[in-house]
């Protein structure tokens, strides 16, 4: 029998947004009992990106974290995907604006994959195949970023369940976040309308009750498979961690693995097995193609050496629909992962927005989303000098983006303007 290639996640690091609106703010704009956002859906804070901040800038910001953090030779990238369903235009994708402004190597397969937030899984089993065939050459690590804005109507449904971030993955033969189970495959996939977003729109259109129906049956389906296949059963995983649209959503499929399994003990167990992987989801919203990475980045982030070499089990779920239902082994890293994934570091540093700055910061992010009429601020100033990317909004037809590269300068300095160097980019 030929041996399985080592390949999965070598590390991961997590963009948050620099602002974010208190769902109790948000519940006394709705006139809604806050009870209902905070335990009926279990998020507290939602992150709200700056009119200067977008899909590209996220996922730049969290490729540029995990290559400094790694000290990377850019060079051994040979496949940067990005999993994303906020795309900024009809056919160029976010990985080529990526590659510039991280810089890697001309020899570079890049493209984006998209299919709701199944996306980030998507780019990542198709790292994790194309790793097993390139290991032994030189340019055998591959890049894999989610990110995502998630915007609903003002005063929907599915308002409180926004948020925005970006995950970025370094896919290799060297897993030392979590080694993937390559040879269990349990997808499903079934054409339903329970969550789009038309070219013509910025927010999405869901039908949040079938959404959520169509998640269940999805688990169930590929849990099911998963387990006839695989021979893993209930008491293999150690932690079971599931796309997370909203916190209680993981709470509803772990009820629903426990029936399967016919389990009475579900909510002891759910504090055990999927509770400790939601904090950063509760204070992020749904960032879509990386909430599930996230949930993975949470765990690690505060489980220290207790999570190591756990087995853990996986569910993405993107509406459309496709799912998976996948699992690995945790790595024996954990001092790499405390207060270095970048989740603790970017809520220290985020700010409270009221409700009436939410609204603006809305208004303008439609308008860069729908025809570009947002020109941005290149000073940066009001939005976060500390950042590296900003986007500055169209002209003629392209999107410009500015890097700040002395980030710690402008830090220094109040006139950032004069002086920090700074390059203007369109790409
Ligand atoms: P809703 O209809 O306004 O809420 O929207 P509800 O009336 O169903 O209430 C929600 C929960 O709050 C209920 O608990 C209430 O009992 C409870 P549950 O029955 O679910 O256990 N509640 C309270 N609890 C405490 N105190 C109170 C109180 N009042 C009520 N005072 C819905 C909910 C999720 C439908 C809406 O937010 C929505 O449409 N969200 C967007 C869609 C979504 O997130 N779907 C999830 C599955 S699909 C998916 O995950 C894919 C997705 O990420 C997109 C992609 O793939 O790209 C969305």
């Amino acid at each position: 029998m030929q041996m399985q290639p080592k390949v999965g996640i070598e590390s991961i690091s997590v963009h948050v947004p620099r602002y974010f609106v208190d769902l109790k703010t948000l519940a006394a704009a709705n006139d809604v009992d806050p009870g209902k956002y905070y335990h009926g859906l279990g998020v507290r804070r939602m992150a709200v990106v700056a009119p200067d901040e977008d899909p590209v800038t996220m996922a730049v910001e969290a490729a540029r974290a995990l290559i400094e953090r790694n000290k990377l030779d850019g060079g051994r990238i040979g496949l940067l995907v990005v999993g994303t369903e906020s795309g900024v235009d009809g056919a160029k994708p976010i990985a080529a604006y990526v590659h510039g402004l991280v810089g890697l190597s001309g020899e570079c397969r890049t493209f984006d994959a998209k299919h709701a937030c199944y996306s980030g899984t998507a780019a990542l089993r198709m790292a994790a195949d194309w790793c097993a065939v390139h290991g032994t050459q030189h340019r055998n690590k591959a890049l894999v970023i989610a990110t995502d804005i998630a915007r609903y109507d003002e005063g929907s449904a599915g308002e409180p369940t926004q948020g925005a971030g970006a995950v970025a993955m370094l896919v290799g033969d060297e897993p030392h976040v979590l080694e993937l189970d390559l040879r269990n495959e349990a997808v499903f996939s079934r054409e339903v309308m329970d969550f789009w977003r038309p070219n013509y729109r910025s927010s999405a259109m869901v039908d949040g009750k079938t959404s959520i129906s169509s998640y269940l049956s999805a688990l169930k389906n590929t849990y099911l498979t998963h387990r006839a296949a695989s021979g893993f059963g209930w008491d293999d995983y150690e932690y079971l961690l599931f796309h997370v649209p909203f916190p209680k959503m993981a709470y509803k499929a772990f009820r629903v693995l426990c029936g399967l399994e016919r389990n009475d003990n579900a909510d002891d167990q759910f504090d055990l097995r999927s509770g400790p992987a939601l904090w950063a989801n509760r204070e992020l919203g749904n960032i879509y193609s990386g909430s599930l990475y996230l949930s993975l980045a949470g765990l690690l982030e505060k489980g220290g050496r207790k999570v190591e070499g756990a087995r853990i089990g996986l569910f993405s779920y993107g509406s459309g629909c496709c799912a998976e239902f996948f699992t690995g082994r945790l790595g024996t890293d954990s001092k790499n992962w405390a207060d270095k994934i970048g989740i603790g570091a970017g809520l220290d540093r985020r700010t409270e927005l009221t409700y009436e700055q939410y609204l603006a910061f809305r208004k303008n992010g439609n308008a860069l989303a729908c025809d570009g009429s947002y020109t941005g601020d290149p000073q940066g100033a009001a939005f976060g000098r500390l950042r590296k990317v900003f986007y500055c909004g169209i002209r003629d037809h392209r999107r410009m983006y500015f890097v700040n590269d002395n980030v710690a300068q402008v830090a220094r300095n109040s006139g950032i303007e004069t002086r920090s160097r700074r390059s203007s980019v369109a790409v």
